[in-house]
């Protein structure tokens, strides 16, 4: 058995909770929060769980393998580096941190002691995002032009964090995982209308070293729902919509024909068959979560570990950086991520 804490049990915590308890070959020894009320309504649930307000009570306990942080944002980086420093395991919520290094320094801190430390890249667990990977990784869309993201939607607006790192670390993780190289620019702009300072829709934009470019909306402030991610490849073209209930991807065998040796003569573009693959319905968050077990059980480092985290919190702050400079492009530093 895998033992295994939640720290932080407001509204995501439970989620995470609820799905490390099923885990057949996981036990869910604690649950942690500094409210004593939002502990007793989980009590019931997890009779043979422990529950306190205190995180040193939890990581004291010789038995316990590993902790979950799911506090709030600005928390993260200093409850996981306690995390790492008791020798336990670590799971952050996304993002990783607020700042680069912190993240870069956890990331790194669980390498040297030989610990796992995992961030909640939830899409980047959803069958159909694994589908979108396939796709791209066999060759079937050909060679990927560009990609873009839409995450909008009118709400929930929140006061201390704006649409980019509250919406944003979604949309990277997957740019990121799909593309599978290292970003080299970003731009972003962002318009505050709603409160000041708090940007309410973000468009942003990552750059990658094949040329491959990643586009991204972000808005609370947009009457659709929107999750969809696109990718326009030069054979076949693939959406991801999640709001989606039974058709989660599309693959649209649409694309230009090849030109052969003729001069000056217009592109043509073939539109063929659209192919809607099975997608398995799981709940993505237990896939997290098994992921983090096996990664703890194998030693090999899980799909969304450290760097991975780190790097969206890098491309999270070169974007806010060009926000602040009026969408001027931030070139990332390599060097950092070596
Ligand atoms: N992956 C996803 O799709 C997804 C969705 C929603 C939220 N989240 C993430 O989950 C995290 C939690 O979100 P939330 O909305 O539940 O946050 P929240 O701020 O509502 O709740 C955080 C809880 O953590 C507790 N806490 C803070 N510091 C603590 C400490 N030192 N010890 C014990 N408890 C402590 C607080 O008392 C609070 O109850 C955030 O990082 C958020 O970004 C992820």
């Amino acid at each position: 058995m895998t033992t295994v804490a939640v720290v932080g049990m407001n509204y995501w915590g439970p989620n995470l909770a609820r799905n490390f308890a099923r885990l057949e070959d996981c036990e869910l020894r604690w649950c942690c929060d500094l409210d004593e009320g939002l502990l007793d309504r989980h009590r019931g649930a997890y009779p043979s769980t422990r529950f306190t307000t205190d995180l040193d009570e939890v990581l004291a306990d010789d038995d316990l393998d590993a902790v979950v942080v799911a506090t709030s944002v600005p928390t993260h980086a200093p409850l996981a580096t306690r995390v790492l420093d008791a020798g336990k395991h670590v799971f952050v919520e996304k993002p990783l941190a607020t700042d680069p290094a912190d993240a870069r320094r956890i990331a790194a801190a669980g390498k040297d002691a030989g610990l796992v430390v995992m961030v909640d890249h939830l899409l980047v667990f959803h069958p159909g995002v694994t589908t979108l990977k396939e796709l791209i990784d066999t060759g079937e869309l050909g060679d990927v032009f560009y990609l873009y993201g839409n995450r909008l939607n009118l709400g929930v607006v929140r006061p201390d964090e704006n649409a980019l790192w509250s919406l944003g670390p979604h949309d990277i993780s997957v740019m990121l995982y799909l593309v599978g190289e290292q970003p080299v620019e970003v731009v972003a702009t962002g318009e505050c209308y709603l409160q000041p300072e708090v940007e309410d829709v973000v468009f942003g934009q990552v750059k990658f070293p094949s040329g491959v470019i990643g586009h991204l909306h972000l808005s609370w402030l947009d009457p659709h729902k929107m999750r969809r991610m696109t990718v326009i490849g030069s054979d076949k073209m693939a959406v991801f919509d999640d709001m989606e209930t039974e058709r989660k991807v599309t693959v649209y065998d649409k694309g230009p024909i090849p030109r052969t040796e003729t001069y000056g003569e217009y592109i043509q573009v073939r539109s063929g068959d659209i192919r809607i693959p099975k997608i398995q319905a799981v709940e993505p968050l237990r896939l997290v979560c098994q992921e983090f077990v096996s990664a703890i059980r194998s030693g090999e480092p899980p799909v969304a570990d450290g760097d991975a985290g780190a790097t969206v919190v890098e491309v999270l702050e070169a974007m806010s950086e060009s926000m602040r400079s009026a969408g001027a492009p931030i070139r990332l530093d390599a060097g950092a991520r070596a």
